[in-house]
């Protein structure tokens, strides 16, 4: 934590530097050293989500989102929105026989004002649409390609016999345009997703949606964000000099990256490669924090143990008794 007040100092900007959180999370007194020593930054993994806070259409229920905000408050960390549009973990009701039309004049901007309005300002970036991009992309495809690729709910609904693509963009700028308004001026508005941060068809895919929000929605790139997911493995990541080229090309048109949900996979059942784990930490680490526009970076779970892909992964900078993996050392090293 200290260290990370230097690096403010540094860059000149707070430097989030976080953690995913749940109430329910077990072991209250791991959670909440960590979250006051180590990291400064907090994400809801689960509570902020669509089932979680529209359980029945038009009822807005933040108790879990607010509690890990006020999670962060008590720890002296700030607290960044994950997500108000995903396709997965969406309530019941949804999509249920809701129409395009529907979803994009009244579900969307319903849904993503009552979040991000009853969030407050003070949230540093939403995720404003999570995943929309699909992973059988390639280079020079439009973003409306980029987003039918997706082949989900709302990109693409079947009804059985029938398959129906998405024709235009206009359900995502309808959650941009919304995020807009209610947002803090401060808080950065984000897409983000997985398997992207180098230059590959996938991220010119998300750079693609990017400028289309900035043309078609009207968002600032001021006010624009990507985040780059980053669940990777030893085996297959993104160099730091990839990143870094890719941050410099959202630099230059004035939008923010982020590492937003960084954890490192080990081959199953071995502890071996923890020092390469360390080395490939240090340099998304590195990406970030000398990059002049990335100013959160998000590890996903906190420990092994409470790792959402189960604890012989061994992604995360803590192990399962709570000790600071090389990880941990390396990134405490670097900040
Ligand atoms: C995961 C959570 O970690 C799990 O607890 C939950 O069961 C499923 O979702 N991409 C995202 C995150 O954007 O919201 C996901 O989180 C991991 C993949």
């Amino acid at each position: 934590r200290s260290t990370l007040q230097q690096v403010a100092a540094r860059k000149g900007s707070t430097f989030h530097f976080g953690s995913t959180y749940d109430t329910y999370d077990s072991d209250a007194s791991f959670l909440s050293s960590v979250f006051s020593t180590y990291f400064n930054h907090v994400v809801a993994e689960n509570g902020c989500k669509w089932d979680a806070t529209e359980p029945t259409r038009g009822t807005s229920d933040l108790t879990e989102c607010q509690a890990v905000q006020s999670f962060a408050t008590k720890n002296g960390a700030t607290f960044r929105g994950h997500n108000t549009f995903w396709h997965s973990q969406t309530p019941s009701w949804l999509p249920g026989s809701i129409t395009a039309s529907d979803l994009v004049n009244n579900v969307i901007p319903q849904h993503v004002q009552q979040e991000i309005q009853g969030m407050g300002t003070s949230v540093t970036s939403w995720d404003v649409v999570n995943e929309i991009v699909g992973d059988g992309v390639s280079n020079g495809m439009s973003a409306l390609q980029c987003v039918q690729n997706k082949k989900v709910w709302p990109t693409q609904t079947s009804d059985g016999s029938s398959t129906t693509l998405v024709t235009d963009l206009s359900f995502v700028h309808a959650a941009f345009t919304t995020a807009l308004k209610y947002a803090g001026n401060d808080t950065r508005l984000a897409i983000n997703d997985y398997n992207t941060g180098g230059s590959d068809a996938k991220t010119a895919c998300v750079l693609a949606v990017l400028a289309d929000i900035n043309a078609n929605a009207g968002i600032p790139y001021n006010r624009l964000a990507v985040g780059f997911q980053s669940h990777i493995s030893t085996s297959s990541f993104i160099s730091k000099s990839a990143l870094s080229a890719t941050f410099a090309k959202l630099a230059a048109l004035g939008a923010t990256a982020m590492i937003t949900e960084l954890d490192i996979q080990l081959p199953s059942g071995t502890s071996a490669y923890e020092r390469y784990q360390a080395a490939i930490w240090g340099d998304y680490l590195d990406a970030c924090l000398y990059a002049s526009n990335c100013n959160e970076f998000i590890n996903w779970d906190a420990r092994d143990d409470l790792s959402w892909l189960g604890t012989s992964a061994a992604g995360t900078l803590f192990d399962s008794s709570g000790n600071p993996k090389p990880a941990a050392y390396e990134v405490a090293a670097r900040l």
